[in-house]
């Protein structure tokens, strides 16, 4: 089998996303595989996910750096010596800083709770709700130096229900993340995308099957049902 693509996933709470790589990651037949896994908080629930999986982690507290340029050369050191490909945001709760978006540009990733550009930032599902959109859903993009802001590599919208409250928003639009986030990771290991004037395109001839879920859609380019 060709080469996997190695994965460094960031985090900082739960890690629901971190587990739905894990997962995918678990399929021999996934094109990745997971590195590391680094939090910022050592009470992080995906260390103990990442631990269960028998993968390396790293525990770098932003709060022993004097500055968020030496708190990113931790990270980016970490994510050298692990020899990683590719960074995955999966619920990292710390800005990074230009010089790490620039040394990992079209090498790092986020997913997001909203259908971008639409409610960047946080609170997504109470806004949402407050804005009053039928459909909200994920997003997974490239990113670039201002947050929540890069080339859409894949979306999923989900219907918002006149009952909702933002937790039970919350908790359909995760399902939609948890199909999202492994399908683009495996489209960028496959090298099916491209950037072309900072939007993703998938290649030509490339026909990715769409993440399955219900009752949500997903598109992104190109996308042949
Ligand atoms: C997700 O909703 C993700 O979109 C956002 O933060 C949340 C992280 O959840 N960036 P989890 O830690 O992956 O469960």
């Amino acid at each position: 089998m060709a080469r996997r693509l190695k994965l460094g996933i960031l985090i900082s709470g739960r890690g629901s996303n971190l587990q739905a790589l894990i997962d995918a990651c678990a399929d021999p037949g996934f094109p990745a595989e997971i590195a590391l896994v680094v939090s910022n908080k050592a009470d992080a629930k995906g260390l103990e996910r990442a631990a269960t999986a028998s993968i390396p982690t790293r525990v770098i507290d932003h709060r022993g750096f004097a500055s968020r340029t030496e708190f990113d050369s931790a990270l980016n050191d970490a994510l050298n010596d692990a020899a990683v490909d590719l960074v995955c945001l999966a619920g990292f709760m710390r800005l990074l800083g230009a010089e790490f978006v620039r040394a990992w540009h079209d090498r790092l990733i986020n997913i997001h709770p909203s259908l971008l550009p639409a409610f960047r930032g946080l609170h997504t599902h109470e806004r949402a709700l407050e804005a009053g959109v039928k459909l909200t859903g994920c997003t997974v993009h490239f990113v670039r130096a201002d947050v929540d802001n890069g080339p859409i590599i894949v979306q999923a919208a989900v219907p918002v229900l006149d009952t909702d409250t933002p937790d039970s928003l919350a908790a359909r639009v995760l399902v939609a993340e948890h199909a999202c986030y492994p399908a683009a990771v495996r489209w960028i290991a496959e090298d099916r995308v491209s950037i072309v004037d900072d939007r993703v395109v998938l290649r030509d001839g490339s026909t990715p099957e769409a993440p399955v879920f219900s009752p949500c859609v997903t598109t992104t380019r190109r996308y042949t049902p």
